[in-house]
């Protein structure tokens, strides 16, 4: 079973699997974008068709809305369930506030929207993702078409008056022309190393006219599932200010046709 997954797939699931623990019928539930979150629409779907789970949910991309609709996922969009109970989702980066950086998808701005619109968040992430300061991983920044480049010189301009001198920002590219998302936008991704004040960065570049939605998640988020490759999901509560741990790998299933792209 499991066996079959790479170690990082294997701590994707074994946080993914652990997370639709909290899934309860009757929920509306926001479903993230990503490798990771694609494990768990996977387990959900299991859930719908083993155990008659029932649900409503919310996709934060294309692709996601796509894979639960395959897994027979009843799907809807936010407008028409109003208030979420929960939103899992993946992560770039966490930190002990869960502070996140997200975006890596070029979904970040459904993302925040659809975690914004609900109860609770819960992120999960490998371990990989948990880091003492966020920005070493580029910060996805969503803008319009339209006045791009005095978009980007604006970001610039702000990234020097905060003091993160020579940022690269680079435009996200879909093989040789820029990727469009979801909302018909581009994500200029910025090179930051380390992100020192996370809430005054954020505040700076979404007053820039042209920026739609930085990648940054904050206050957002009140607890984390981290995966482990031997199946370990420890789920780190902020608001309960508790730690706890369960393998995943007891009896579970496989879902060895997810690929990294999801
Ligand atoms: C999508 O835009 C992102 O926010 C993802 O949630 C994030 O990049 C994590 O993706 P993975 O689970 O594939 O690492």
């Amino acid at each position: 079973m499991t066996q079959d997954l790479s170690p990082s797939d294997r701590a994707k699931y074994a946080c993914a699997r652990r997370a639709a623990d909290f899934v309860e019928n009757g929920m509306k539930v926001g479903l993230g974008t990503g490798s990771t979150a694609a494990f768990l629409v996977k387990c959900l779907g299991e859930m719908v068709r083993d155990e008659g789970l029932d649900i409503q949910a919310v996709p934060t991309s294309s692709r996601t809305a796509e894979l639960a609709r395959a897994e027979g996922i009843t799907v809807k969009t936010l407008d028409e369930v109003g208030l979420l109970d929960l939103t899992i989702d993946g992560a770039d980066e966490f930190d002990a506030e869960l502070t996140l950086i997200k975006g890596g998808g070029a979904a970040h701005l459904q993302e925040k929207i659809v975690a914004t619109a609900s109860k609770r968040m819960i992120v999960i992430a490998d371990a990989s993702k948990d880091v003492a300061v966020l920005g070493k991983f580029p910060l996805p920044v969503e803008v319009i078409p339209f006045g791009l480049e005095a978009s980007r010189a604006l970001i610039h301009d702000v990234l020097s008056a905060l003091g993160y001198a020579k940022t690269e920002v680079t435009m996200r590219m879909a093989g040789d022309v820029p990727l469009v998302s979801d909302e018909g936008n581009h994500i200029l991704d910025l090179h930051l190393g380390q992100i020192t004040d996370a809430t005054q960065l954020s505040a700076a570049l979404n007053q820039i006219p042209g920026v739609v939605e930085n990648g940054l998640f904050i206050n957002i988020a009140s607890a984390v599932v981290i995966g482990h490759a031997d199946g370990t999901a420890v789920t780190r509560d902020l608001l309960l200010g508790t730690e706890t741990s369960v393998n995943v790998f007891e009896a579970d299933n496989l879902f060895s046709d997810i690929g990294d792209d999801a």
